[in-house]
């Protein structure tokens, strides 16, 4: 008899802790990039080096599009961080018409990528608030001790 309580009991202070809808994550723990005068933290300046490594193949030259895949500095301004997340892990397939085949691979099995997908996340941002310009952006100096 006594056991029967247990598993509701469990299953409500689950249901307890989450605060925030279900795939959204809250506000403060959206990853935040830094650029003062056109330097950036090192997290968004990983994130310029991993984009370039991979993404820039089909989302262009500092994210501003290409033949095969859409400006990210666009879509990052409707785009959240959960639906960025969520489509680059699994991936899309072409939404836009045209006959063209084109489609947004799943990077959940590349180590590269999901490693680094925050600061990955951090520089598009950046660029798409139009706070970071196009190249390689020069790094601010370490925090001091
Ligand atoms: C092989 C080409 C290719 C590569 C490499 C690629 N993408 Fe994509 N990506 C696409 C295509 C094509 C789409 C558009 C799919 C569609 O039509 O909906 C897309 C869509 C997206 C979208 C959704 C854009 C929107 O407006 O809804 C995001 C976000 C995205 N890619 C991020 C990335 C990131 C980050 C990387 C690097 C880790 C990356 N992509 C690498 C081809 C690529």
């Amino acid at each position: 008899m006594k056991n029967k309580f247990h598993v509701p009991l469990l299953l409500l202070a689950l249901a307890c802790t989450h605060t925030v809808n279900a795939g959204e994550t809250a506000a403060e723990d959206i990853p935040k990039y830094v650029v003062e005068d056109g330097k950036v933290d090192k997290a968004t300046f990983n994130g310029y080096r991993r984009y370039h490594g991979t993404c820039h193949a089909c989302h262009g030259q500092d994210a501003m599009g290409g033949s095969f895949a859409p400006a990210l500095t666009e879509s990052l301004k409707t785009v959240d961080y959960d639906t960025f997340v969520k489509t680059v892990m699994e991936g899309r397939q072409a939404t836009a018409s045209g006959g063209a085949v084109s489609a947004m691979p799943a990077f959940a099995n590349d180590p590269n990528i999901t490693k680094h997908l925050d600061d990955i996340y951090r520089y598009l941002a950046a660029r798409s608030d139009g706070e970071l310009g196009a190249g390689r952006p020069p790094k601010l100096p370490k925090p001091k001790k």
